[in-house]
């Protein structure tokens, strides 16, 4: 039987292809590669077309790419460059999976909540390991267990080496194709040694 959000999201990057297929890498990441230990290994959490994930491919890092969508893994899959290095893809479902233990250097979560995976990125970073969190903050009548209240996503990682934490208003373009302002929230932690 399909998973819901299987269904869901195959239904929109088959209606969206060319909005998801252009996406550009996020900013949180491209801002902020310094800080990333030379040839990591990179799990990009519920992908979609990973154009993150690439775009760290691109530039020499192992990266796996997971997401519940067969229709997001095909795109992002025609278009990792040539020359850059492998990305392993699965089709997984994120919102409760089981991770190895302190297998990955950097987790990256953009634009994906799911409470309970929480608990299993803690685990799965290696010490020194670092997470990328970027996802909207709830918005009054939004469905609560897809948005963040605010200062929220800090607490989760209170015990964590914080390296960046902000909520910020951004310009996001809508399924109409109008640009509408949402307001996010962005985190950078290290997992303690
Ligand atoms: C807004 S897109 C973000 C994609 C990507 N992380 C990015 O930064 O562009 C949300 C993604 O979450 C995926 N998703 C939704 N529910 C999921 C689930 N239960 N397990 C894994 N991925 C899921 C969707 O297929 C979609 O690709």
């Amino acid at each position: 039987m399909p998973h819901p959000d299987a269904l869901r999201w195959d239904e929109r990057y088959s209606r969206e292809t060319e909005r998801f297929a252009l996406r550009a890498p996020r900013h949180l990441l491209t801002s902020h590669l310094d800080l990333l230990p030379p040839n990591g290994l990179i799990l990009d959490a519920a992908c979609g077309t990973t154009s993150t994930g690439r775009y760290l491919a691109a530039h020499g890092w192992r990266v796996i790419a997971l997401d519940v969508s067969n229709a997001a893994l095909r795109l992002a899959r025609q278009k990792v460059k040539k020359d850059a290095s492998p990305v392993s893809f699965a089709v997984m479902d994120m919102v409760n999976p089981w991770l190895p233990e302190s297998h990955f250097d950097v987790i990256l979560n953009f634009y994906f909540l799911s409470r309970p995976i929480i608990p299993t990125y803690r685990q799965a970073l290696k010490p020194g390991g670092l997470l990328f969190f970027e996802t909207y903050l709830r918005e009054p009548h939004a469905n609560a267990e897809r948005y963040l209240e605010s200062q929220e996503l800090r607490r989760f990682f209170d015990d964590w080496d914080i390296l960046h934490y902000i909520e910020v208003e951004r310009l996001v373009r809508a399924r109409s194709g109008y640009e509408e302002s949402r307001w996010t929230a962005q985190l950078i932690a290290r997992k303690p040694k």
